[in-house]
């Protein structure tokens, strides 16, 4: 599957004209992992945001706490970049996996640019919080 057959499927990416998911897979570059490989560490400086195109991944925190898997379709890397903190945690392939990497500058143009796409990524963050609450109270 080439880079824009890839960010069709991306859920955040569904409401964008072809024209411009031609643009974003010309920006956006393949990166593939094996199980195990940290994609980023708990600590590090953020530097760009992940889409998963196939695979799986965890993301751990502290001692190898795992907050959440996810899948191909999801992204990973925003909260550093939203916030300039470090990042939150530690994100590694839990099998062989594929992603398409954007860079802080192109994902902040490009919510800058498109409503729909910041509402996407908000969304998601919204669900996560929700679902972290709710394993607190669990
Ligand atoms: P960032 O802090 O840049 O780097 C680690 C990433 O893990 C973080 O961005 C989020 O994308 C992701 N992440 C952190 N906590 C959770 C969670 N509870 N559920 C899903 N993803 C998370």
């Amino acid at each position: 599957m080439n880079a824009e057959e890839t960010l069709k499927k991306v859920p955040i990416f569904s409401g964008l004209e072809g024209k411009h998911l031609k643009r974003l897979a010309n920006i956006m570059v393949e990166r593939t992992f094996k199980p195990g490989d940290v994609i980023v560490s708990e600590g590090d400086q953020g530097a760009g945001v992940f889409l998963i195109s196939s695979g799986k991944v965890e993301v751990v925190r502290g001692e190898g706490q795992v907050l959440n898997t996810l899948g191909a379709g999801d992204f990973f890397g925003e909260m550093a970049l939203f916030e300039g903190f470090p990042r939150s945690a530690t994100v590694r392939a839990a099998e062989d996996t594929a992603c398409l990497a954007m860079t802080r500058w192109d994902f902040r143009a490009e919510l800058n640019q498109n409503a729909e796409v910041a509402l996407a990524v908000l969304e998601t963050v919204v669900r996560r919080l929700r679902e972290a609450d709710q394993k607190l109270s669990e």
